[in-house]
C-alpha cells in the first residue's frame, strides 16, 4: 500500500498527522501575525503543513518551500496551493536528503521532517539532527516523526537534538501505536547554512526501520526481508 493512502483511515498515520498539525497551528498561534518561513523535507503533497494553514489567517504571510521526489503527489499538492491562492508557497522536485534542495529556502522559522526517520539509518537520522542548525533560523521549531519500535530509537533522537543545541517542545506517542511526534525548539544560536550536505538516504524498501514495525504487526518475517536487486519495490516509503 502506498503510505499516503492510509491516512484516508482512522489508522495511526491519520492520528499522527492531526498531532503534527496541532503542533505546526500551536507554533503559528505563538509566533502571531507576521511572515513565516517554512521548509518541509520529504513533504508528500504538503497535508500537514497546508491543513494546519488552511484556517490561519496569516497564511498568505507563509513562505515556503516543500520539497519531495513523487511528481504526482507534488502535482496534487500544487493543485491545492492554487485552490488556497498561496503565492509564496512552492512545491520543488528533487532530492530531500541533500541541503541544497533548501537553497534561498533557509534559514527556516518551522522545519519539517515528518515520515524521514522511519525510513533511513540511524546514522543518517543522526546526521540530519546534527546539520537541522543550519537549516533554522533563531528560534525555529524543527517538527519530526519516529515509530517507537524496538530498538526504540526516540531516546537517542532526542538527546541528538538536545546536543545539536535544541529544547524539546513536544514529545507525543500516538496511543495504539509505535508512532510518536517531537518537536524542539533552537535554543543555541543558527549555524551557517551549507550546500550540497548529505543529510539521509531512504533505504530500498523492506530494509527500512519503519519495516521491523510492520513485520511485528504482520508477523510477516518477509516484510523486512531485503529486496532482491533486480526487483526493485514500487514502494516510496512508509510512515
Ligand atoms: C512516508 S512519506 C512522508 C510524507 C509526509 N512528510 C508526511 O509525513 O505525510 C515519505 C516521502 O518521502 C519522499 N521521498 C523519499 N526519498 C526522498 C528523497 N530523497 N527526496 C525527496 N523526497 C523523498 C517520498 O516520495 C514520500 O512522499
Amino acid at each position: 500500500m502506498r503510505w499516503h493512502r492510509q491516512y484516508g483511515s482512522s489508522g495511526s498515520l491519520g492520528r499522527r498527522l492531526a498531532v503534527v498539525q496541532r503542533l505546526i497551528r500551536s507554533e503559528l498561534a505563538r509566533r502571531g501575525p507576521g511572515p513565516l518561513r517554512a521548509v518541509s523535507l520529504c513533504a508528500g503533497d504538503g497535508r500537514d503543513l497546508l491543513g494546519a494553514i488552511a484556517s490561519w489567517p496569516g497564511r498568505s504571510d507563509l513562505v515556503a518551500r516543500l520539497v519531495d521526489r513523487d511528481r504526482t503527489l507534488i502535482a496534487r499538492g500544487t493543485r491545492r496551493l492554487a485552490r488556497m491562492g498561496l503565492a509564496r508557497v512552492e512545491f520543488v522536485p528533487g532530492d530531500a536528503g541533500r541541503t541544497t534542495c533548501l537553497e534561498g529556502a533557509v534559514p527556516a522559522d518551522l522545519v519539517l521532517l515528518c515520515g524521514i526517520f522511519g525510513n533511513v539509518s540511524d546514522a543518517d537520522v543522526r546526521r540530519t539532527v546534527q546539520h537541522a542548525p543550519e537549516l533554522c533560523a533563531p528560534g525555529a521549531l524543527v517538527i519530526w516523526t519516529r515509530g517507537r519500535f524496538a530498538p526504540d530509537l526516540t531516546p537517542s533522537i532526542r538527546e541528538w537534538f538536545a546536543r545539536a543545541g535544541f529544547d524539546e517542545v513536544a514529545f507525543v506517542s500516538i496511543p495504539g501505536s509505535t508512532a510518536s511526534v517531537g518537536a524542539h525548539r533552537l535554543s543555541a544560536s543558527p549555524r551557517p547554512y551549507r550546500r550540497g550536505v548529505r543529510l539521509f538516504r531512504f533505504l530500498p524498501a523492506g530494509a527500512r526501520p519503519s519495516d521491523r514495525a510492520r513485520s511485528l504487526r504482520t508477523g510477516n518475517k518477509r516484510a523486512v526481508s531485503p529486496p532482491k536487486k533486480d526487483t526493485p519495490r514500487a514502494s516510496i516509503g512508509e510512515p
